[in-house]
C-alpha cells in the first residue's frame, strides 16, 4: 500500500505515467467513469481548501466511486482533542482513500504511519502539497510539452508557500531546469530547500525584483503571501502586496511565457492578466481534477 506524502515519492517515470493517464482521461472520459465504483474518498481538511478538497470529491465521483468527509477541524472529533492517528484509523474503517490537508507540517506523514488505507498529503502547513504540483506539472507540460531546459520564476511568499517547495523539489529532477526566486527578503525559499539546490548544483538566482526577471522566464510562478502562517499583523500587512501582476509588467516578457497560480488569488495577479493568452492559472484548475482522477487510480491499483 502506498501514500503520496511529498512529491519526491513518485520517480519522474511515475510522474510521466500520471500525466499520460490523466491526458487519456482527458480525452475519453467515458472510459473511466466507473472504475472506482463502490470505492470511498474521505477528505479530512483541518484546514480551509475550495479547490483541493472539491477536485479530489469531484475527481472521485467522476471515477464513479463515492465521497465522505469533513471541511474544517471544528466538524470532527479534532476539537475534542482526538489524534490524527487515530481520526485516520477510524476514517480507514469507512473509505479506501484518504486525502488529508492539516495546519501542522508532517502530520499527514504521521497518519500514513498509522492508516490502514494510502494516504495522500493534499496540503501541510507551509510544508508541502504534492498534488498542487502535480497539477501544476500536467499544466506545464500540455503548455510546453517538456520539463527540461525551462526557466523557472517563483514569486511571492516562498517562505510559507508550500506549492512552490514541492515544485521545485519535482523540477529539480529534470536537465536545464533553472529558477528565479523573486521574492522579498523576509520570504525568500527556506534555508534548507537551498541547501539542497546547492548540492544537487542545480541552477538558481535569487531577486527581489519581477522585472528585471521578466524577460528571462518561460514559466511564472506567481503565489499569495500566506497570511495564516504569519506570527504578526503588521508584517502580512507590509508584505501583502509585495507584487502585482498586471498587463503592463508583461510587456518585457517572452511570448511563450506561461503563468501559473495555485489560486486562491488575492491582489497578486491583476483580473486585467485573465484574458492574456499566457493565463494559465484556471487551466491548472481543471487539470488538478484529471491528475487526481489519475493519482486516485494508482493508489488504489486500479487497472
Ligand atoms: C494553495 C495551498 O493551499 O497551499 N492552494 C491550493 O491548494 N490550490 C495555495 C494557497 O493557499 O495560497
Amino acid at each position: 500500500m502506498r501514500s503520496l506524502i511529498d512529491i519526491i515519492d513518485l520517480t519522474v517515470e511515475e510522474i510521466d505515467e500520471l500525466i499520460a493517464t490523466a491526458n487519456d482521461i482527458i480525452a475519453n472520459p467515458d472510459k473511466y467513469a466507473e472504475k472506482c465504483k463502490r470505492k470511498k474518498l474521505a477528505t479530512l481538511f483541518f484546514e480551509p481548501s475550495t479547490r483541493t478538497r472539491l477536485s479530489f470529491e469531484s475527481a472521485m465521483l467522476e471515477l464513479g466511486g463515492s465521497v465522505i468527509g469533513f471541511s474544517g477541524a471544528n466538524n470532527s472529533s479534532a476539537a475534542k482533542g482526538e489524534s490524527v492517528s487515530d481520526t485516520v484509523r477510524t476514517v480507514g474503517c469507512y473509505a479506501d482513500i484518504i486525502a488529508m490537508r492539516h495546519p501542522k507540517e508532517g502530520a499527514p506523514m504521521i497518519a500514513s504511519m498509522r492508516s490502514p488505507v494510502p494516504i495522500i498529503n493534499a496540503g501541510d502547513g507551509g510544508h508541502n502539497h504534492p498534488t498542487q504540483t502535480l497539477a501544476d506539472l500536467l499544466t506545464i507540460h500540455r503548455e510546453k510539452g517538456r520539463f527540461d531546459h525551462l526557466t523557472v520564476g517563483l514569486c511571492g511568499d516562498l517562505k510559507f508557500g508550500r506549492t512552490v517547495h514541492s515544485l521545485i523539489h519535482a523540477l529539480s529532477r529534470y536537465e536545464g531546469v533553472q529558477f528565479v526566486m523573486i521574492s522579498p527578503d523576509e520570504l525568500k525559499v527556506p534555508e534548507y530547500i537551498i541547501q539542497e539546490l546547492e548540492k544537487e548544483g542545480i541552477p538558481y538566482t535569487e531577486t527581489r525584483s519581477l522585472e528585471e526577471a521578466m524577460p528571462t522566464l518561460d514559466i511564472l510562478y506567481m503565489t499569495r503571501v500566506q497570511q495564516e502562517r504569519f506570527f504578526n499583523e503588521a508584517d502580512y500587512i507590509r508584505l501583502k502586496d509585495s507584487y502585482i501582476l498586471t498587463p503592463d509588467k508583461l510587456e518585457t516578457a517572452k511570448s511563450s511565457l506561461s503563468i501559473l497560480h495555485p489560486l486562491p488569488r488575492v491582489n497578486e495577479i491583476s483580473v486585467a492578466v485573465d484574458n492574456d493568452p499566457r493565463a494559465c492559472y484556471f487551466k491548472q484548475v481543471s487539470n488538478g481534477k484529471y491528475i487526481r482522477m489519475a493519482l486516485i487510480l494508482k493508489l488504489l491499483e486500479v487497472e
